[in-house]
């Protein structure tokens, strides 16, 4: 039996992550290929409640402690992403350890191999689609600069460390365009990688 993809959205906040893993949820749901959504930070867990209280400025945190927290979240998920994926379900995820490095270097100030670390050895996705906004678009989409992080000279520092840990099975999209250009070259990009990576073992991060 052939296993799903692992695609995963990268980006600055308020760049339309979400509104994309929704439009291509239902695209391969339309085309019947199994699918299923996946959100990191993943908020609803125990580690995530206090993720989500750091990010809404409710608790003070290290940024070191927070960052092993993001990736802690992730290695909750770790079974479950390998399963999904083996039992031929393609996963569409919001964001995962790419957002983990970017955000957390600028935030701790360490190197990127240092905040790389924590999350060698988890699954690795078979295609990142880099979703890029421009700071002017940014802030004319709703709820800009509530969280911790969403602040301009944060958000360029961020950008200059994800163009750094771009691989070979990244693709960089231009998200200023409307919501449905953006989809179809994120839907052209989703179903060559589902069909490439079939009969692929799954890949691990840094290993
Ligand atoms: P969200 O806006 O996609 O819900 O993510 C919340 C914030 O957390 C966003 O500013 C990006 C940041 N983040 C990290 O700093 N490290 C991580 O590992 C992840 C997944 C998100
Ligand atoms: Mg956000």
């Amino acid at each position: 039996m052939s296993r799903g993809a692992f695609i995963v959205f990268e980006g600055l906040d308020r760049a339309g992550k979400s509104t994309q893993v929704s439009m291509l949820l239902q695209a391969l749901k339309d085309r019947s290929i199994p699918a299923q959504k996946q959100v990191f930070p993943d908020r609803t867990t125990a580690i995530g409640g206090i993720i989500n209280d750091y990010l809404a400025k409710k608790v003070e945190l290290p940024s070191e402690a927070v960052h092993l927290l993001f990736s802690a979240n992730r290695w909750e998920c770790k079974n479950s992403i390998q399963e999904s994926l083996e039992k031929g379900t393609t996963l569409v995820v919001d964001r995962y350890a790419a957002s983990g490095a970017a955000y957390s270097s600028v935030t701790t100030g360490r190197p990127l191999e240092w905040c790389r670390a924590p999350d060698q050895g988890l699954p690795a996705p078979d295609l990142v689609l880099f979703l890029e906004v421009s700071p002017e678009a940014q802030k004319t989409r709703p709820d800009w600069g509530g969280e911790r992080f969403e602040r301009d000279e944060t958000q360029s520092k961020v950008a200059k460390s994800f163009r750094q840990l771009a691989t070979s099975n990244w693709v960089f999209v231009d998200a200023g365009r409307t919501k449905e250009e953006v989809h179809q070259d994120v839907l052209d990009f989703a179903l060559k990688a589902i069909e490439a990576c079939k009969q692929q073992p799954i890949g691990k991060l840094d290993e």
